[in-house]
């Protein structure tokens, strides 16, 4: 242990879930007018999960990840003291269904919460969750990003419904003293984005009613021009500025590990830092967008190829606008 260092939080586990149903492109193009050479040239996706079933809500996804990290890090549940559940698709608007996960694997002395931050819900959740071991005030929290789109995508919508998928993962934080761990944070939001990406219907403003379900307003609405733009820039200024103030050169980068919302977003976003396309964490050809899902699905898939004192620099943009950018040492 070296004393020089203050106490942060590191990742010392990770563990990911997808359901088991792929909707391909080939699907897709029999469900409206797309193909899947414009899928795959406009996106980078190739397929998606689904989770289907009755009374199967993001909980699921989040309860087979959450149990899996628990099971593979040797974690009695009831030593967890935060579970965080980063979600924009939650199984009912109450109770958070942060508790949901927690009461089925047995985290019955942490306290757990939702977050809603969009696409950068898992970075949002990482940060908040580092505070708390930071301060002292826990020793072992979990991050769990999950979501399930299928439930809030219109499938007769071209524009949103070939990006979306269903997916999650958790990492366990815990302290570390020796230089590994959640280094730097910036966090950021405009609530002028609503405009371009929101569901019109099912909050308090606009209750469910037989109108809004006939104008099909209860699934995500989005102006992805323009989201696209908004994301380049933002994701791209965090993740250099980010580089900057740790004096992070492009070589000292071993992975970017960014949202998967769109391939072309992802490589402006590492041609800008200067990254080589194989230091890019990238999935989406498998998972397409999962939301507060996929960061720790990326980390998961890549985990074999992670050395303890690697630099990351993870980086989202998302509903709401939310975005920013994590750097972090892996610790294990
Ligand atoms: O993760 C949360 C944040 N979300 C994002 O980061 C998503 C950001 N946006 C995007 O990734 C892209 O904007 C999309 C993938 C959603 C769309 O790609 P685009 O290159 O921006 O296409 P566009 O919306 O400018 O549409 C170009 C054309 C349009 O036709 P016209 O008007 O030029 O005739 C669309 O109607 O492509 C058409 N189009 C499609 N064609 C075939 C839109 N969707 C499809 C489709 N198949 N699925």
């Amino acid at each position: 242990m070296n004393e020089h260092h203050t106490t942060k939080a590191a990742i010392t586990g990770i563990h990911a879930w997808v359901p088991d149903h792929i909707l391909t492109n080939a699907e897709l193009s029999t469900m409206v007018d797309t193909s899947d050479e414009w899928i795959t040239t406009r996106t980078g996706i190739n397929e998606r999960r689904i989770l289907k079933g009755e009374d199967q809500g993001t909980s699921v996804i989040g309860i087979a990840a959450v149990r899996g990290l628990l099971e593979k890090t040797g974690t009695d549940p009831k030593t967890v003291d935060l579970l965080i559940c980063a979600t924009t698709t939650p199984d009912m608007q109450f109770p958070a269904t942060g508790n949901i996960i927690a009461n089925a694997v047995g985290a019955a002395n942490a306290f757990s919460f939702d977050l809603q931050a969009g696409c950068s819900g898992f970075i949002f959740g990482l940060s908040t969750g580092a505070q708390f071991i930071e301060t002292g005030r826990c020793r072992k929290v979990v991050v769990v990003g999950a979501d399930k789109m299928s439930s809030i995508v219109d499938y007769e919508d071209r524009t949103t419904c070939i990006i979306f998928g269903d997916g999650g993962g958790a990492v366990l934080l815990e302290p570390a003293r020796d230089g590994m761990g959640i280094l730097d944070t910036i966090l950021k939001s405009d609530g002028s984005g609503e405009t371009f990406l929101h569901m019109k219907a099912g909050g308090s403003r606009r209750p469910a009613t037989f109108e809004t379900v006939s104008a099909r307003e209860h699934y995500v609405y989005q102006e992805g021009s323009a989201v696209y733009k908004f994301a380049v820039k933002n994701m791209a200024d965090v993740a250099v500025t980010i580089m900057a103030r740790n004096h992070l050169k492009p070589d000292d980068i071993a992975f970017l590990v960014p949202h998967q919302a769109n391939k072309r977003i992802i490589d402006a976003t590492a041609e800008k830092m200067g990254i080589s396309p194989d230091r890019i964490m990238l999935n989406i050809h498998k998972y397409g967008n999962t939301t507060s899902g996929t960061i720790p699905l990326c980390l998961f898939d890549y985990k074999d190829r992670l050395r303890r004192g690697d630099h990351l620099v993870l980086a989202a943009f998302g509903a709401g606008f939310t975005w920013g950018a994590v750097y972090l040492r892996w610790a294990y």
